[in-house]
C-alpha cells in the first residue's frame, strides 16, 4: 500500500480525551496494519508536565483501553510507544513554537527522519488560528524537503464570521491544499458508502428523486450526556457540535448529483452546489422549522442520570440545546419541495445514526393490510450501529386474498466475512498522509454551511422566546419535534438498536 517514506505528526492538545480515544487507537491500528511510514516519530505537544515515559505510558492505556486491535496486536505495543515523543509548552507563547521547532529538527536528526511533517490541532477550536500563526511564524510551516500538512478539527469556526476569519488566516499561511478540516463522518466507510449505494447501482438512482421520495429522514441519536466535555459543549451546543458539520455533510452526499470522477474537487464541487442550494431557514420561520431542546434529570433503566444543568462545566442557567430537530428544503430540480428532516441529541434511548429515504406510496391502494400502518417503502441506510442497508417494502401475507404485510430486505456488515471496517480516524489520518482531500471540507464547503446556520443561531440569540425545551434523558427530545414532520399520521421512523428487528425485537 502506498505510504510517505517518512513522518512526523506532531499533535497539539496531546493530553486530551481525543488524542487518547481516538487519534493514538487509529495510529495503532495503521501501524499494526503496515500504513504507517517506516520512519515516523509522533510528538504529543500538550500544557501538562508530563515526561516522555508517562506520555507513553498513557499512550500505551489509550490503546489497550480504546483500541479495537489489541487483542491482535498486544505485543506491538511497546514497538508502537517508543515512536513517541512528548513536548511540554504553552501554545500562546510564540518563543515555544522556536524551541518546538529545535525539537522537531533534533529528533529529524537523531532518528534520521526525512521532512514530512504533520501538524494536528486536537485542541479547543479557539487555539486554531494561534497554533497555526505561531507556527507559520517560526517557519514550520514552509514546504522544504517534504510536505508540511494541517489537520483542523472540527468545529471549523463558531459561525460563519469566525469561519471566514479562520480561513482567511490560513490562507495567508499556507495554501489550501495543505488544510485538511475534519469531519470524521466523512471518514466512516458507511458515509462513504453512501456514494457507492447511489452512484454503482443503477436501480436506485432513477427514483432518487423528486417524483419518487416523499421525504428523507436522517437521526444521529447518542445515549451519552455531555460527559466530561461540558465547558466546551456548554459554548457549542447540538447545532454546531452536530449539524452544521456531520449532518449537513451526509446531507451533501444523500443530495448531490453524480460527481464527474472521483477527483476530491468534483466531489466537493457537489456537495458545495448542494449547501448553496439550501432554502435558508428566515430567522422568522426558526420557530417552526426547529426545534431545539436540552436533557433533564431523568431514570435510564432504573439508573438516576443528572440533567444537563448539571453537568460538570455547565452553567445551571444554560440554554445551550443538546437536542435540535428541524426541516428544510433543498431548492434545486431534483429536490425541490421534498422535505428534510434532520435530527441529533444527547441522552436519547440509543446511538444510532441512520439515514432514511421514504418513497412516496402508490397512487391508489388496492390490497388491504393485515398488520401495521399504511406506509411506503421505505430505504434504510444504518451508519452506526449494526452498520447496513434495510429495504421495507410491501408483499402478499400468504393465504386466501390479498392481504398485505411490510417486510424488511437487509445487509449487514457484519455478516462480510473476515472484513474489518476501518475507523473513521485511521482512514482520513492515512488520508492525509497520501495529501488526498476528497473526505475532507473545503473552504468554501465549510462557509456555505455556516450560512444555512447563521440564521438560526440568531433567531436562538435575539429571540428568546424561542423555547428550549426539556425532555426526560432517555426519551426520544421534545415532543413538539414531531409536529415538525408534514403529513397526517406521520412520524420519525423509530431506529433500534439493532436495523431490521423492530417488529420481533427491538434491543435499546
Ligand atoms: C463529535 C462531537 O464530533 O461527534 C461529539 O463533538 C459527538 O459531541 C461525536 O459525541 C459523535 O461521533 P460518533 O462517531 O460517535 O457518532
Amino acid at each position: 500500500m502506498e505510504k510517505p517514506s517518512n513522518l512526523i505528526l506532531v499533535i497539539f492538545g496531546a493530553t486530551g480525551d481525543l488524542t487518547s480515544r481516538k487519534l493514538i487507537p487509529a495510529l495503532y491500528s495503521l501501524r499494526i496494519q503496515g500504513l504507517m511510514p517506516e520512519k515516523c516519530t509522533l510528538i504529543g505537544v500538550g500544557r501538562s508536565d508530563n515526561t516522555v515515559e508517562e506520555f507513553r505510558k498513557d499512550m500505551e492505556k489509550a490503546v489497550n483501553d480504546y483500541s479495537e486491535d489489541k487483542e491482535a496486536g498486544l505485543n506491538n505495543v511497546p514497538g508502537f510507544v517508543d515512536c513517541i515523543e512528548y513536548f511540554r509548552m504553552d501554545f500562546l507563547i510564540q518563543e515555544e513554537y522556536e524551541k518546538l521547532r529545535l525539537f522537531i529538527e533534533r529528533i529529524t536528526i537523531e532518528r534520521g527522519i526525512g521532512g514530512n511533517i504533520i501538524f494536528y490541532m486536537a485542541t479547543p477550536p479557539n487555539l486554531y488560528e494561534t497554533i497555526s500563526t505561531n507556527l507559520s511564524k517560526a517557519g514550520l510551516g514552509i514546504q522544504k524537503d517534504g510536505f508540511r500538512r494541517f489537520i483542523i478539527e472540527k468545529p471549523f469556526g463558531y459561525d460563519l464570521e469566525s469561519a471566514q476569519k479562520l480561513n482567511k488566516k490560513l490562507h495567508e499561511l499556507v495554501r489550501e491544499d495543505q488544510i485538511f478540516r475534519i469531519d470524521h463522518y466523512l471518514g466512516k466507510e458507511t458515509v462513504q458508502n453512501l456514494l457507492v449505494t447511489r452512484f454503482a447501482n443503477g436501480i436506485f438512482e432513477p427514483l432518487w428523486n423528486r417524483n419518487y421520495v416523499h421525504r428523507i429522514e436522517i437521526t444521529s441519536a447518542e445515549s451519552i450526556g455531555v460527559e466530561n466535555r461540558g465547558s466546551y459543549y456548554d459554548t457549542s451546543g447540538a447545532l454546531r457540535d452536530m449539524v452544521q458539520n456531520h449532518l449537513l455533510q451526509m446531507v451533501g452526499l444523500i443530495a448531490m448529483e453524480p460527481p464527474s470522477s472521483l477527483d476530491p474537487d468534483a466531489i466537493r464541487n457537489e456537495v458545495l452546489k448542494v449547501f448553496q442550494s439550501l432554502q435558508p431557514i428566515t430567522e422568522e420561520d426558526v420557530e417552526k422549522q426547529v426545534i431545539r431542546g436540552q436533557y433533564t434529570p431523568s431514570k435510564i433503566r432504573g439508573e438516576c442520570v443528572t440533567g444537563y444543568r448539571y453537568e460538570k462545566g455547565v452553567d445551571v442557567h444554560s440554554r445551550t440545546e443538546t437536542y435540535v430537530a428541524m426541516r428544510f428544503y433543498i431548492n434545486n430540480w431534483r429536490w425541490g419541495g421534498v422535505p428534510f428532516y434532520v435530527r441529533t441529541g444527547k441522552r436519547l434511548p440509543t446511538r444510532v445514526t441512520e439515514v432514511v429515504i421514504h418513497f412516496k406510496q402508490t397512487p391508489h391502494h388496492l390490497f388491504q393490510r393485515v398488520v401495521g400502518k399504511l406506509a411506503g417503502n421505505q430505504l434504510v441506510i444504518r451508519i452506526q450501529p449494526d452498520e447496513g442497508i434495510l429495504l421495507k417494502f410491501d408483499m402478499k401475507e400468504p393465504g386466501s386474498g390479498f392481504n398485505v404485510k411490510n417486510v424488511n430486505m437487509d445487509f449487514h456488515y457484519k455478516d462480510l466475512a473476515n472484513v474489518r471496517v476501518p475507523s473513521a480516524y485511521e482512514r482520513l489520518i492515512y488520508d492525509v498522509m497520501l495529501g488526498d482531500s476528497t473526505l475532507f471540507s473545503r473552504d468554501d464547503e465549510v462557509e456555505t454551511a455556516w450560512k444555512f446556520i447563521e440564521p438560526i443561531q440568531k433567531a436562538w440569540k435575539n429571540n428568546p422566546a424561542i423555547k428550549v425545551y426539556g425532555y426526560p434523558a432517555g426519551t426520544w427530545g421534545p415532543e413538539p419535534s414531531n409536529s415538525l414532520i408534514e403529513g397526517e399520521g406521520l412520524e420519525w421512523r423509530y431506529p433500534c438498536k439493532n436495523m431490521a428487528d423492530e417488529e420481533l425485537y427491538c434491543e435499546l
